[in-house]
């Protein structure tokens, strides 16, 4: 469907948990986390379903399972079944941490996964036990090294540039996709939470330190994916560099999403409050139909742009990264 701005709306980002196996600094305090969203508040699986059939409904077409960590909940990989079963889902695909992807990395595929995105800022493992405060690196790479094996072929590499922790790192992280055709993207920091104490790396930084180890880059005119990365080649790449700069370079006015917190808000825009509670009406006696009104009209008044550094600031949503998912 459309919102009011005439976007076409087609894409929701579901978080099926706030809970997670990491603690990535930027993300996550190291402890006494109090907002945990208690197991009666969490949507079911049923729940999750019956709106996904809403939404598909409303012309949704496409799914991130996202987190916390999506792949700490049980039964995640026959979630990915069930919705790849619902009409008018054409695509689900994930983005995880990657500490259980090598237990899980054959059942998601068997199931339909249409894509797996491993967020990973760093290939050294020092830097990945001081930026996530856990030594799971092998695992990681362990996942990684799975899901190539399958010969899976939407593998990305999500990283976020940050200059006090991954600065130096990034050229060897990029190196990851010259032997496998995989995207490595670099994800722009943005000030939610935790991460306003932390400083991105520039994009420009980031391809000058990229073009002097591997030579020039070259814009990409294919499509990989369906969001806002702009990705290029490398000469002797079989893989893409991708970069997602949500702050500098607002792609709001052709945004395609929503997203779905694991209590069952949905939020029309990453970085504001507005949307809705749709727990209250899941729980309440409503139709399908009425339930898909609901959302038909909050998904209408999405946003027209993020808030991010601008004045007025009182719609600034006060949820943290892992509650979103991304
Ligand atoms: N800005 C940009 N990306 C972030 N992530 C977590 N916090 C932020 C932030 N403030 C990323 C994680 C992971 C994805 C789910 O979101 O690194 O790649
Ligand atoms: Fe879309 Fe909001 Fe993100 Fe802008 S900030 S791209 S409107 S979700």
């Amino acid at each position: 469907m459309q919102d009011q701005y005439g976007r076409e709306i087609d894409y929701v980002r579901i978080s099926i948990t706030d809970r997670c196996n990491l603690r990535c600094t930027y993300c996550m305090p190291e402890e006494g986390i109090e907002h945990y969203t208690s197991h009666t508040d969490i949507l079911s699986y049923e729940e999750i379903l019956r709106l996904v059939r809403c939404l598909a409904s409303l012309g949704i077409k496409k799914i991130k399972l996202t987190g916390g960590e999506p792949l700490v909940r049980l039964g995640c990989a026959d979630l990915v079944r069930e919705l790849k079963a619902i009409d008018g889902i054409e695509q689900v695909t994930i983005t995880t941490n990657g500490v259980l992807l090598e237990e899980l990395a054959e059942d998601l595929i068997s199931a339909g996964i249409d894509g797996i995105n491993v967020s990973l800022d760093t290939v050294e493992r020092d830097i990945f036990a001081k930026i996530t405060r856990r030594d799971y690196f092998d695992k990681v790479m362990a996942g990684i090294e799975k899901v190539k094996s399958l010969q899976f072929k939407n593998l990305k590499i999500n990283c976020v540039p940050i200059a006090q922790f991954n600065k130096n790192e990034l050229v060897k992280l990029a190196a990851q996709a010259k032997d496998y055709p995989l995207a490595v993207r670099f994800i722009e920091l943005m000030p939610i939470g935790l991460a306003q104490e932390y400083t991105a790396v520039s994009r420009e930084e980031i391809m000058d330190m990229l073009t002097e180890d591997f030579g020039e880059m070259m814009p990409y005119e294919g499509t990989l994916g369906n969001g806002p990365a702009e990705y290029y080649s490398l000469p002797g790449f079989k893989g893409h560099i991708g970069f997602i700069g949500a702050i500098h370079n607002k792609f709001c006015g052709h945004c395609n999403r929503i997203r779905l917190t694991s209590s069952g808000f949905l939020k029309l825009c990453l970085n504001q409050n507005k949307g809705g509670d749709l727990a209250p009406i899941l729980r309440s006696d409503a139709s399908d139909e009425e339930l898909t009104e609901a959302m038909r009209q909050l998904i209408y008044q999405k946003p027209l742009a993020h808030h991010f550094y601008e004045e007025d600031q009182n719609d600034t949503d006060s949820r943290q990264m892992f509650q979103v998912g991304g």
